[in-house]
């Protein structure tokens, strides 16, 4: 029995969760997994609802099951909301309650999306990295944290980079025994010139380095990393870095592959994760039938793959995204205008999915 917590959130998280659900609730059902879909409210949606964006209900859904599929939280509404009960809040509170310190972003790109690129189709073509971001530490956690007042009436807001030797050693372990299953390179990107926190994830990263003899290690600083990325992306293979820099850089990456609306993620600790697109909830196009709905139906691949050793299900979810964008279908994220492509809206693309997939499975 496969206990699945779905939380779509706010804006376009609603729409693309939905098609997602659909391309997984069919490949269970046609295989005879039993599962179990509770959902929750979380973001804005929970903040309207109940007062606050990460209720101790919705949490215990998420700890209650295997996995959750995450939609998207966030909107223009609750930005002026203090930073605590901000939608944002939910997503960072169900990463450090599940403890899921693992973020896994696959960066490719797909043949038939070089056009959407903004790239040079000879610089792109051939990516496929992996970003393997720290999710529950560095400045997004590390204490003490806040905006306070000075004495001549001014104020100073401060955050704290903190890295343990335990969080950067599990985190690195994560990049060299996926690095095994590919092609056995790992970058650290850190900021170790400058920062005495990024010095230790330098130094602890290349100790674990020493029980993974097959695969090369290399380091880069951020800066230089962010130039490299547009520069000559299909040098990176799988990318181990801090929260921050992990965040930044995964926006980056994405353009390599056209759009943030194609990537997926797993947010993992062993097997439970959390999965969902890397773009936010899009409110200037929320409801209106536009999203991409690919990310997220990609992140149920992976959840299919991380969480449940199905990758048979995965592979197939995959490959169908493969034709289906091979086949023309674009939302318009992906649209380039090029003859033969079919601009389609969200639940048409999710549609196309799924009648790609009835086609797999059935040959
Ligand atoms: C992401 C997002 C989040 C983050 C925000 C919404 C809190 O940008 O998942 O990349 O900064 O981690
Ligand atoms: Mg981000």
């Amino acid at each position: 029995m496969m206990k699945l917590a779905l939380f779509a959130g706010d804006g376009i998280g609603i729409e693309v969760t939905k098609e997602a659900v659909k391309v997984l609730k069919y490949l269970l059902d046609l295989n005879s997994i039993n599962y179990e879909i509770e959902e929750g409210l979380v973001g804005g949606a929970s903040y309207d609802a109940y007062g606050k964006p990460l209720t101790d209900e919705t949490l215990k859904i998420a700890k209650d099951s295997d996995a959750v599929i995450f939609g998207a939280v966030g909107g223009t509404k609750w930005e002026p909301l203090p930073i605590e009960l901000r939608p944002e809040k939910a997503l960072l509170g169900l990463r450090y309650e599940l403890d899921l310190y693992a973020n896994l972003r696959p960066a490719k790109v797909y043949d038939d999306l070089i056009d959407a690129s903004p790239l040079k189709k000879n610089i792109v073509g051939g990516t496929d990295m992996l970003i393997v971001r720290e999710l529950t530490g560095g400045i997004y956690f590390g204490q003490p944290r806040g905006v306070e007042d000075l004495p001549d009436g001014s104020k100073k807001g401060f955050n704290t980079l903190v890295y343990t030797t335990k969080e950067i050693e599990r985190i690195a372990k994560i990049a060299f025994d996926i690095s095994m299953k590919r092609r056995k390179k790992v970058l650290s990107v850190d900021k170790a010139n400058v920062l005495e926190s990024t010095e230790l994830w330098r130094n602890v990263v290349a100790n674990v380095s020493k029980s993974y003899p097959e695969v090369e290690l290399s380091n880069m600083y951020v800066d230089n990393c962010s130039m490299q990325l547009i520069k000559q992306p299909t040098s990176f293979d799988v990318i181990v870095t801090t929260n921050l820099f992990g965040d930044i850089l995964s926006d980056e990456a994405s353009m390599a592959s056209g759009s943030i609306g194609m990537l997926p993620s797993a947010s993992l600790n062993g097997k439970k994760g959390m999965y969902e697109p890397i773009h936010g909830s899009a409110p200037d196009i929320a409801g209106q039938n536009k999203a991409n709905p690919l990310a997220t139906i990609l992140s149920v691949a992976m959840m299919l793959r991380y969480s449940f050793d199905e990758d048979n299900l995965a592979d197939y979810i995959e490959k169908s995204v493969e034709n289906v964008i091979k086949n023309g279908y674009r939302t318009p994220d992906i649209y380039s205008g090029a003859a033969g492509l079919k601009l389609v809206g969200t639940s048409q693309m999710g549609e196309a999915v799924l009648s790609e997939l009835k086609n797999a499975v059935h040959v």
